[in-house]
């Protein structure tokens, strides 16, 4: 067991859930430690989550991008970091389903910069890299012996697969630069100050909202929960007893089926469970079950205290008493949450093409005027099958397609809402698309079925799509909220596709 004792301590993503607690603890028991904060303050964090540190004289907020840099040499030198507990990272596995490219950015890059900063200042004596359970992939639902530290890496979603390939970055460092790293992979935390995408505050916000809590898939899948404080404090037990090069998992060895946690939920809040749970659709894969072998952290010294329903009515009650401490979450409420999509405030952020560049050029002189009302349109469809500039035209033709998720325009069904939208004099920037995405494949497959069933086409294999796509373009989704709040009727993509593309043009 190591005895170290750190000066000044570099805690990234501390303005989210976990590192909050982290932070604030160390800051309260350690007056000693100087505790410097780096956060991006992505739509998931809050700076509420740092209050009982804000006034210390051993604290410091920065807001910044790990992936900068510049800014993260500055401040290894500037406050003489000596100590990096690493959390900040994209964190939603839904998310990972509709925007990955962010994970690669933010978990893997971002995990990359860190580390080289780590190499080029050489004053590191501990790098403390948090990952997490998902990269062991899914635990047969028959095992009696959980996953130790020692075993395979095998991620199954684009989540994890990140959080795995920062993991090795990070072991490549320790080899090659002699890097100081310890690494942890933990099972789910929860309690206060963690943003209602996740399972458990969403479910208690939804409940005390009335509102029904949605379960993807049948809910027999299988979590692990530790409270907060708890893992906190395995923070805290790492951090001065790790050994370095060594993994520790952070785990419980009490499991729980989603169903159950709904059902307790329900319970707190004297809901029927048979009315007030609704089955959902399941994500595209969802990992049956995490089991961790817990007892390298036993070793050490730390163990849970919290039991489960103590942690749950504690995390109930501070979300009952905190009912504002994220403003408006309706988004995150939603069945499957995807809060990395491009709102209308997201600055223009593709200039790959001369095109790109003088439509967000245009939009920015536009923005000067308040009279005018710019419409983001995305990959317009009409039902004209033979106009060659439509979207579905034009890739029934190509000798290959790729095959993405995207937003797109229904002419049919988007048109007349433009001129309602005229009528109602409305202005400002809206995204003009259907909400959801469709894929390439899924179109040219409802072309085949209402339109010609001898249609084949063929896809690039994905290093053949790698390089057609000109641009790493993460934003293929657009948020709708806006457009379909003012106007309800508007249809997802694929039933406007449907009603206003394959019926009219349906081969009888
Ligand atoms: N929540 C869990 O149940 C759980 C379980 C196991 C492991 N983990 C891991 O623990 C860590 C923290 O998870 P969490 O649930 O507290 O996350 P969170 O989503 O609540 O917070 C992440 C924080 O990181 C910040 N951030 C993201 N990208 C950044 C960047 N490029 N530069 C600076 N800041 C950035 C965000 O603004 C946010 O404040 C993550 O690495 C996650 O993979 C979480």
């Amino acid at each position: 067991m190591a005895n170290y004792t750190p000066k000044n301590i570099l805690i990234t993503g501390a303005a989210g859930f976990i590192a909050s607690h982290v932070a604030n603890r160390l800051v309260r028991s350690y007056p000693e430690y100087k505790i410097v904060v780096l956060d991006k303050l992505d739509y998931c964090s809050n700076l509420k989550n740092l209050i009982p540190s804000q006034s210390c004289p051993n604290f410091k907020f920065v807001k910044g991008d790990i992936g900068s840099a510049d800014l993260v040499n500055y401040l290894l030198i500037t406050e003489s970091i000596d100590t990096i507990m690493h959390f900040a990272a994209q964190t939603h596995v839904d998310n990972s389903f509709g925007n990955s490219f962010e994970f690669t950015k933010n978990n893997i890059y971002g995990t990359h910069v860190l580390l080289e900063a780590c190499k080029v200042t050489g004053q590191i004596r501990r790098f403390i890299h948090v990952s997490t359970d998902e990269v062991y992939g899914e635990t047969e639902e028959d095992a009696v012996v959980g996953n130790h530290e020692a075993s395979q890496l095998l991620p199954t979603n684009p989540y994890s697969a990140t959080k795995a390939g920062a993991e090795m970055l990070v072991m490549a460092y320790g080899r090659s630069y002699g890097l100081p790293v310890i690494t942890t992979r933990g099972n789910n935390v929860y309690g206060p100050n963690q943003f209602p995408e996740k399972l458990i505050p969403k479910f208690i916000l939804l409940a005390m909202r009335g509102k029904p809590l949605p379960i993807h898939g049948d809910g027999s899948n299988v979590r692990s929960y530790l409270y907060c404080e708890d893992v906190a404090e395995a923070f805290e037990c790492i951090l001065h007893r790790g050994e370095v090069g060594h993994v520790y998992n952070i785990g419980t060895k009490k499991e729980r089926r989603v169903i159950d946690v709904a059902k307790d939920i329900c319970k707190l809040f004297n809901m029927d469970p048979e009315t007030s749970i609704k089955f959902v659709e399941n994500r595209p894969f969802n990992d049956q079950r995490y089991f961790l072998d817990d007892q390298k952290l036993k070793d050490l010294g730390w163990s849970e205290r919290t039991i489960w329903e103590e942690g749950l009515k504690k995390t109930m009650e501070w979300y009952i008493n905190n009912p504002d401490w994220w403003g408006d979450v309706s988004g995150a409420l939603l069945p499957h949450p995807r809060m990395l999509m491009m709102p209308e405030e997201d600055k223009p952020n593709f200039t790959g093409s001369f095109y790109s560049k003088t439509k967000a050029m245009v939009e920015e002189l536009l923005k000067e005027y308040d009279n005018v009302c710019t419409l983001r349109v995305r990959m317009p469809i009409s039902s004209d099958l033979n106009n060659p500039r439509n979207f579905i035209t034009k890739i029934s033709r190509y000798n290959k397609v790729v095959n993405i998720p995207n937003s797109m325009t229904i002419l049919e069904e988007l048109l007349p809402i433009s001129i309602e939208m005229a009528k109602r004099n409305l202005r400002g920037i809206w995204n003009f698309t259907n909400p959801g995405v469709v894929s390439h494949n899924e179109i040219l497959e409802m072309y085949k079925a209402y339109i010609d069933p001898d249609f084949k086409w063929a896809n690039f294999t994905l290093e053949e799509q790698a390089k057609v796509i000109v641009a790493p373009r993460s934003n293929n989704e657009m948020d709708a909220t806006k457009l379909k709040s003012e106007f309800p009727e508007l249809l997802p993509i694929k039933e406007s596709l449907i009603k206003y593309v394959f019926e009219p043009n349906k081969m009888t």
